[in-house]
């Protein structure tokens, strides 16, 4: 198993180019099910949740070839995917590769649509927490699917079709919107969705399917509505930039310091992360580029926030937010109300020196002087990068152990890095 080597103490300098974003690369793959046609993906991340994804699609029938090299093109640009369900042999997605990636439960909704059944595995428990599936199979019985459970699998039929439905999510579902409007497309009339979650990459995909002739509108509200077609072609969009991953370097060089562009990157995607580390101390500078992260020896203020669906504080940069209100002077509080148990990265932080407190929900850190450099484990995908960033700023050496969950969600991490001056290193094996 590879483990990345940190010596921490060095500032970030130069440009980070930002990926595509990977929860908009996964729902649109899984959208090419929905048409014949070849759907292209432009800008999309080299990342393993993205060949695992693959391979899930593949044991449907569907053909993804990676397009070749363009004059000019280097490891910065995304890939572009040409996906094909022209032929879905299977409509069965098994245990084995479902509970390796949660995000694959989500072909329940265009396997239906189109096919009128599937058989997809529940997908079980996961690290932070226990991110039921209740409310995308409410979304799919109020289309009209008939759905049971048999031996761990959600069978789903609908031999005449969807009918367009109001669907009311009790509480905001970024899978649940994906699941509602990915059916609703292919639905017999019109569907509601209420309480829609609004997060960019919830618009990326309407817009995408919107190119392939789905007519979706209301995306980025709480209230989406959606008028079902017949059948859906085939397109040609750009994945939008990575969100996660652009708050968590404009965080990386707020840890260790410097002056970094992250090219590509959207403000607005990511406002309220941006204007909290401004109040915290750091320069944020949009430019037409991207945005400017800069930080010289100034102190960074403590900070309270509460994680919550967009546009709130994402519980997806929770861990690193927290990494680095570690060397905040003062104390900072942080809620996550998004999944419970999303703090194991705590205690790998305190093993660097952080004092953090926990009550349920909420963690209390205090900042300390410095952090000290020790072997850490990364637990989940937000967790080991929020290990990395501490690292970034330790004194001594980190080794972090576990990386294959960095490998899932952040491309090249240790590449976009080391140019910038970080001294870090992958060991392998
Ligand atoms: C997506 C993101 C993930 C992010 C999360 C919240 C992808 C691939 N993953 O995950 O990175 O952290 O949104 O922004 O885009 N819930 C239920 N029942 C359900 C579904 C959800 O109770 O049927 C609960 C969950 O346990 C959680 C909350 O609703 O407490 C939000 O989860 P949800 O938005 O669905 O997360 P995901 O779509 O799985």
């Amino acid at each position: 198993m590879d483990r990345i080597r940190i010596i921490g103490g060095r500032p970030l300098n130069g440009t980070i180019p930002i990926s595509g974003a990977k929860n908009a690369t996964l729902p649109l793959m899984i959208a090419s099910l929905l048409t014949k046609e070849t759907l292209i993906l432009d800008n999309v991340p080299r990342l393993a949740d993205v060949a695992l994804l693959q391979r899930i699609l593949g044991n449907h029938g569907v053909d993804v070839t990676v397009g070749g090299k363009r004059a000019g093109e280097t490891a910065d640009h995304g890939q572009t995917l040409h996906i094909s369900a022209a032929h879905i042999v299977d409509t069965t997605a098994p245990y084995e590769l479902v509970t390796k990636m949660r995000a694959s439960f989500w072909v329940l909704a265009p396997l239906v649509a189109r096919m009128g059944q599937a058989r997809v595995s529940l997908p079980g428990g996961c690290a932070i927490g226990t991110r039921p599936v209740d409310f995308l199979i409410m979304a799919m019985e109020r289309l009209g699917a008939q759905i049971e459970i048999d031996a761990g699998y959600v069978v789903a039929k609908a031999p005449k079709g969807l009918k367009g439905s109001e669907i009311v999510f009790p509480k905001v579902t970024v899978g649940g919107t994906h699941t509602a409007i990915m059916a609703a497309s292919l639905a017999d009339g019109t569907t509601v969705i209420e309480n829609a979650a609004r997060e960019p990459e919830i618009v990326d995909v309407a817009d995408c399917l919107n190119k392939m002739g789905a007519r979706i509108s209301g995306t980025g509200t709480g209230r989406i509505v959606v008028e079902g077609v017949a059948g859906l072609n085939g397109a040609r969009h750009s994945v939008l930039p990575d969100r996660i991953e652009t708050g968590t370097y404009a965080m990386a060089v707020a840890m260790a310091g410097g002056d970094i562009l992250l090219q590509n990157a959207r403000p607005e995607l990511l406002q309220t992360a941006l204007d909290l580390m401004q109040a915290s101390g750091v320069q944020v500078t949009p430019t037409n580029q991207g945005i400017r992260i800069a930080r010289n020896e100034s102190e960074l203020a403590p900070i309270e926030v509460t994680t919550a669906p967009f546009p709130a504080f994402p519980t997806d940069l929770q861990a690193q937010l927290m990494a680095l209100m570690t060397r905040a002077r003062g104390t900072s509080h942080i809620v996550e109300t998004v999944f419970e148990n999303r703090f194991m990265h705590v205690q790998e932080l305190v093993r660097l020196g952080a004092r953090i407190h926990l009550e349920g929900e909420r963690a209390t850190i205090e900042g300390v002087e410095r952090l000290k450099g020790a072997p850490v484990m990364a637990t989940d995908l937000r967790a080991s990068v929020s290990l990395v960033i501490a690292a970034l700023a330790a004194e001594g050496e980190t080794i972090v152990n576990r990386v294959y969950h960095l490998d899932r969600g952040f491309e090249r991490l240790e590449d976009k890095l080391s140019r910038c001056g970080a001294a870090i290193e992958r060991l392998s094996g």
